[in-house]
């Protein structure tokens, strides 16, 4: 029986939510496995790096080399921390203080192979204030003292947030009440730290596009409107105006509908004034599917491009939604979290990448009932296939690109290997249009491309354009018949176009197979009955770590 790649919305944070992706086509898509084209603007930042390395666009990569080391672009690393200072970026780990008091070989690994570390519950607002009046501050400090021990930074995390905040706080209490408790809070925390956080998670999670304002249901939201956002930025200012000031935010590493509206909304409260230095992307990622290199770096460029310093803040990758053994699921994740610190060394403006712990011993995933290896070591503490992934990432090499296993996603040859699917089709140009389309199920399809598919990672890059309707999202299909006689769809890119415009439809994932495969075809279809669907530059590629 094969799990189903397309059912993202099964999990909980990070993984769905922020679908496809309203790229707008200026300069902008960048081809994952399409075309080839490299979307790189450059280096890292310059004060690892020695090979003063551009991407070397063009190649079966993204990205290419930067060129570390003086070495040709072969650096290398013994450790996390090593390699993160080639590329001018930090590493961090999610500090389990519990974890760190009871165990030698976690406080071992800590020091060794990170320079950052968030607190990954010390800091919060309901462990800090066990009432209205009192602060507990041991397990806190302690935090800090282990950091600074280990000659590493702190990101203090989080100030306010909908979830761990005190039970004292309610949403009966008045407007000035709860700006009073937030103020204080702000305050007292900060304060006490002013000097050693080098950054801090001001807002967390403000940002629900599920709900009708989409505003996260808060305590906060619901007393203060979304003002409050604001105003916790502003007095973050205050207490510490050396502290960096970060937004963070779980589901927005891929363009679409929840990073646009926290787009929006970051961009708004930039223009009232409102100081916000960073943006985090949480990247708790599933490897069955995730955003595209292209797509990630994208978004990371289009925050950066309204002054802020970018980080990946939580990262770990799920593996459980990806049928077949473990040999294999840990090879995909090993090539995600290779894409995650890729993207982060060759984007210029990505401060660093924060992994939301580093073994599977101890991993907030195993807590909710569904333990999974989302992490960079085993229980046993050795280094997983994931840890040469992150290693290589930061060492700039993203992973490489293998053979397009579509014939003509190019359309180089007129129609050949595409058919209308419950539509006509026609060629305009490099692209294929399918009209008169049945429904949302037609649109444009490839059969028979069991042969060219095998288990592992895969990118899909296209892009899209419909006519003749508002907005229409557009989806990429892949569906799979097995030996066993099961069959499935797995959605494995998806995209809201908007009309006349050509948009960025790409996504990473993984396949694994229960049973061998017999048939597989990709479609491209979702738009309404009618809605003219064009097609270019269709890549379904392999990825492999070099
Ligand atoms: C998690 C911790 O890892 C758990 O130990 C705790 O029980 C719940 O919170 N997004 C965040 C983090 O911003 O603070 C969360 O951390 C994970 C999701």
């Amino acid at each position: 029986m094969l799990v189903g790649v397309g059912s993202v919305a099964l999990f909980a944070p990070g993984c769905g939510g922020s679908e496809g992706t309203d790229a707008t086509s200026s300069g902008g898509v960048s081809s994952d496995a399409g075309s080839g084209s490299s979307s790189g603007s450059g280096a890292a930042s310059s004060t690892g790096g020695t090979g003063g390395g551009g991407a070397s666009g063009g190649s079966s990569s993204d990205g290419g080399s930067l060129g570390f080391g003086g070495d040709g672009g072969q650096g290398s690393a013994a450790t996390l921390r090593e390699a993160a200072a080639l590329a001018g970026k930090y590493v961090g780990t999610a500090l389990d203080i519990v974890a760190h008091r009871n165990d030698a070989t976690y406080a071992e690994i800590l020091a060794q192979e990170f320079d950052e570390v968030t607190p990954e519950n010390a800091m919060k607002w309901e462990p800090l204030a066990p009432t209205a009046d009192t602060y507990d501050w041991e397990d806190a400090d302690e935090s800090a003292d282990v950091a600074e021990a280990n000659d590493q930074s702190i990101k203090g995390h989080t100030l306010v947030w909908h979830l761990q905040h005190p039970t004292w706080l309610s949403a009966s209490m008045t407007p000035e009440e709860l700006r009073l408790a937030m103020q204080s809070h702000i305050e007292t925390t900060m304060g006490r730290y002013r000097g050693r956080v080098r950054a801090w998670d001001v807002v967390n999670e403000a940002v629900d596009v599920a709900s009708a304002s989409g505003y996260t249901e808060s305590i906060f939201y619901e007393v203060l409107g979304p003002d409050y956002i604001a105003d916790a930025f502003r007095w973050a200012r205050e207490a510490d105006p050396e502290a960096l000031l970060f937004y963070n935010e779980v589901g927005i590493e891929r363009i679409g509908a929840k990073s646009n509206f926290t787009y929006e909304m970051i961009s708004a409260l930039l223009e009232d004034g409102v100081p916000i230095d960073g943006i985090g992307f949480q990247s708790h990622i599933s490897i069955h599917r995730y955003p595209s290199l292209g797509n990630l770096r994208s978004n990371i460029r289009r925050f950066a491009d309204l002054g802020l310093v970018v980080s990946l803040s939580e990262i770990d990758a799920r593996t459980l939604l990806l049928p077949g053994d473990r040999d294999l699921r840990w090879r995909v994740q090993r090539v995600a979290m290779q894409q995650l610190t890729s993207a982060c060394a060759l984007e210029p403006a990505c401060e660093g990448v924060t992994f939301w712990g580093f073994t599977d011993n101890y991993s907030w995933i195993n807590d909710d009932g569904d333990p999974d290896d989302a992490l960079l070591f085993d229980r046993s503490y050795q280094k997983k296939p994931a840890y040469q992934g992150a290693l290589d990432g930061f060492l700039g090499r993203p992973p490489a690109l293998g053979e397009n296993a579509l014939e003509n996603g190019d359309f180089s040859a007129g129609l050949d290997g595409w058919e209308g699917l419950d539509a006509d089709l026609a060629l305009s140009g490099e692209a294929g249009c399918a009209s008169a389309r049945a429904g949302t199920t037609a649109g444009m399809v490839q059969t028979d491309l069991a042969a060219a598919l095998a288990e592992g990672a895969h990118a899909f890059a296209a892009e899209v354009r419909v006519d003749g309707s508002e907005e229409a999202v557009v989806d990429a299909i892949l569906v799979v018949e097995l030996e066993d006689g099961t069959s499935e769809e797995l959605n494995i890119a998806s995209v809201p176009a908007e009309p006349g415009a050509w948009v960025e439809l790409s996504g990473y994932f993984g396949l694994g197979f229960e049973s061998p495969l017999t048939s597989a075809e990709l479609q491209i279809r979702g738009p309404a009955a009618d809605v003219e669907l064009c097609l270019r530059g269709v890549g379904m590629r392999p990825l492999s770590p070099e």
